[in-house]
């Protein structure tokens, strides 16, 4: 049946922007909160509810947007990574999340699944693409076309439908979101990504629902800057990751004010003394945690299944801004492609 795309050749454009992947990072606002304002939201969120057993699927960032997910939901979610489905898919009905709806690994995952006689639902961002066909139940994201490799806008607007999923579950109200004073730290995160620059590893900490941001900005930083980025749990530091830790590595600290807080800041402290340079991001006015770090990004004050969405985006730019100053680019970085059609 013809599908009417909401597309328009602007969003496809730079618009004076230097590269898309910037501009897909300021058009988050926009993205999610079209996203929040999708009609379906309410029956897919139900619909999730009645399941069972829930087992989400994906790839690369979008396997992070499942993690947040399963991070917040109350009930049981596994959060299988696509490529390794099989060996460890144990039944139980599905939600796969992908922005493209085209990536090899994660149709195979979801035909496995439907071999098995499970249920799929999916979160997409392209209508009409392949995963949209094979699933029984279809969200949409509304980020519109994203031109850079990097997966930014359609990431925050998955998220934001995730965490309007469990918002409705829990009978909550949806989210109000205020990304704007988030995005005008870009400047002074050119100037710290000035110092990473001239780094060849780094390390990103998070505790609970921050170590899935943690890893999203260890894997944009792999991807767009070329450095080796690795996220850990602050809790498994000690088991291995910190004696890797000397004089001058850049450690980035996701820190908001949670349950959590207190071993993080023990964390940044065991780094410390071994001579990291922390960057910490943490709530606005938590001075214990910006004494405590050599750079410290101070942000809004919000709801705790909100984190993801503010502290993913200095992230994001921390990243873009590395990339450029290295001569990378930002928007189609060396030997990957936006779409994974090969397994
Ligand atoms: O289209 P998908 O969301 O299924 O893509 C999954 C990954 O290939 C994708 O998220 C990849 O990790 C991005 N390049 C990350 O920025």
């Amino acid at each position: 049946a013809p599908v009417k795309i909401e597309w328009s050749f602007e969003d496809a454009a730079k618009e004076g922007y230097e590269h898309f992947m910037l501009k897909e990072i300021f058009e988050q606002p926009r993205a999610v909160k079209e996203t929040l304002a999708d009609g379906r939201l309410v029956e897919f969120a139900e619909h999730l509810g009645s399941l069972g057993r829930l087992t989400v699927t994906a790839a690369g960032t979008s396997y992070h947007a499942g993690l947040v997910f399963k991070y917040l939901s109350r009930k049981p979610v596994e959060v299988i990574v696509a490529s390794e489905f099989d060996p460890l898919y144990r039944g139980g009905e599905v939600l796969a999340i992908s922005q493209s709806g085209e990536t090899a690994d994660t149709l195979k995952a979801v035909r496995h699944a439907r071999g098995r006689g499970a249920s799929i639902s999916s979160l997409v961002n392209v209508v009409g693409s392949t995963l949209t066909r094979v699933a029984d139940h279809v969200l949409y994201t509304h980020a519109g076309p994203e031109i850079g490799v990097a997966a930014t806008k359609t990431f925050l607007s998955q998220v934001a439908a995730l965490v309007a999923v469990n918002r409705i579950l829990q009978g909550e109200e949806l989210p109000q979101l205020h990304l704007e004073p988030v995005l005008k730290l870009s400047p002074r995160l050119r100037k710290t990504a000035h110092r990473l620059s001239s780094k060849r590893s780094m390390f990103y900490l998070g505790r609970g629902l921050s170590y899935a941001i943690a890893l999203e900005g260890a894997l944009k930083m792999k991807e767009l800057a070329y450095i080796h980025a690795e996220a850990y749990p602050g809790g498994e530091l000690k088991h291995g990751p910190l004696a890797l830790i000397e004089e001058g590595v850049p450690v980035v600290a996701v820190c908001p004010p949670d349950e959590h807080r207190e071993k993080m800041l023990g964390n940044i402290e065991e780094v410390r003394s071994r001579g990291a340079r922390v960057i910490a991001l943490g709530e606005r006015g938590d001075r214990e945690l910006e004494k405590l770090a050599d750079e410290f990004y101070g942000m809004p004050s919000v709801e705790g299944d909100l984190v993801p969405l503010y502290y993913t985006v200095p992230l994001q730019l921390l990243s873009y801004h590395t990339a450029v100053l290295l001569g990378r680019n930002p928007d189609k970085p060396r030997n990957l492609a936006k779409s994974v059609t090969v397994e």
